[in-house]
């Protein structure tokens, strides 16, 4: 009997325990265990999108993935911009419960990485340019995500996806994982040839019946276009520093709503999770969210003009996986 391999099976499949190379973004508030277990059914890797989550919330969705016996999975975490003392508790938390995998995110904290290896934990590191790359191979980790300024949410650094694993692929002994405007099966294709070994998707899992965020958010996504999409730094409060997003355009991108207040008087424009919302916060409007829903961050990448329909997530992968083995047959 003559062997097949699946062009799309790559080591990062072994190192993940995953069918396909393609990731789950941690998203926060978006990617909850609804979301990361449909990823993992569909032969994906679950990442949960946890970042500045209280710890009761944390321990339920950790708690919930487990119970449908999906392992391994990751907790996506951003230590610099979580508040030290709540930090300090989210990384106790994962490592009481056992979480195989930590995806971290913006400046690399050397002395939390040799914490959290020195506990067994896997870490997976997403960067934006080779300084920090090679600061994460210098700290250990085990799988560098290359994101490109194509990428929704915030954007660490200023070049696209293409040249910066071009940098990153020579020097990196781990893999590379692309993210950053990939949102079908060709642009998989692409990033597999370039020599990276997965794929994260944020926009393309966003644009899913299962993901956490608001309806409208999904319905702007589907209908935008890559020149739909703003790199800007207007959203702002809820980080520790002046960061850029990239987001679909809205009345603060183009100027028509200011944000006068003061940094301690925000002015709130909605409600979710029991708690407000204010204008020009970086909290992107999640399923339960009332209020000036348009004013809110529309996080999207450039991945938006590839994404035609809200589907399944099972549709998704589906899709992506027929279309991506098509271009590299
Ligand atoms: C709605 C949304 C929220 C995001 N939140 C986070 C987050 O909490 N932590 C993180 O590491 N990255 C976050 N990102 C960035 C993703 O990790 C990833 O870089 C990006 O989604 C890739 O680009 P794409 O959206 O075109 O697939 C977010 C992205 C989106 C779209």
């Amino acid at each position: 009997m003559v062997k097949t391999t699946s062009p799309l099976h790559t080591p990062l499949c072994d190192l993940l325990g995953c069918q396909f190379p393609i990731m789950l973004a941690g998203m926060g508030g978006v990617a909850r265990h609804r979301l990361a277990s449909a990823v993992a059914n569909a032969g994906g890797f679950p990442v949960l999108g946890m970042v500045r989550e209280p710890c009761e919330r944390m321990r339920f969705e950790i708690a919930a993935l487990k119970q449908q016996c999906i392992t391994p999975f990751a907790v996506n975490l951003i230590p610099a911009a979580t508040d030290a003392s709540l930090l300090k508790a989210q990384v106790s938390l994962c490592i009481e419960l056992n979480v195989p995998f930590i995806a971290l995110f913006w400046d690399i904290d050397k002395k939390l990485i040799h914490q959290l290896k020195f506990e067994g934990c896997k870490i997976i590191h997403q960067v934006g340019n080779l300084e920090d790359a090679e600061a994460a191979l210098d700290a250990g980790v085990d799988v560098l995500i290359a994101q490109g300024q194509e990428a929704g949410g915030h954007v660490r650094g200023k070049v696209s996806s293409l040249p910066l694993l071009a940098e990153l692929l020579p020097i990196s002994p781990i893999p590379v994982v692309a993210a950053g405007g990939i949102g079908n099966g060709k642009s998989i294709a692409a990033a597999l040839t370039l020599g990276a070994q997965g794929v994260s998707l944020g926009t393309a899992f966003l644009a899913t019946t299962e993901a956490n965020a608001h309806e409208h958010h999904k319905q702007r996504i589907i209908k935008a276009n890559a020149n739909d999409t703003v790199y800007t730094t207007q959203f702002h409060r809820n980080w520790h520093e002046p960061a850029p997003v990239r987001v679909l355009a809205n009345a603060i991108t183009r100027g028509e709503r200011i944000d006068s207040s003061k940094q301690d008087h925000p002015i709130v424009i909605g409600y979710q999770d029991n708690q407000s919302i204010h204008l020009c916060s970086t909290d992107s409007p999640l399923t339960d969210a009332i209020g000036a829903i348009d004013d809110m961050a529309l996080y999207s990448g450039q991945s938006c003009g590839q994404i035609a329909k809200v589907t399944s997530v099972k549709q998704r992968v589906d899709t992506l996986v027929t279309e991506a083995k098509l271009a590299l047959k």
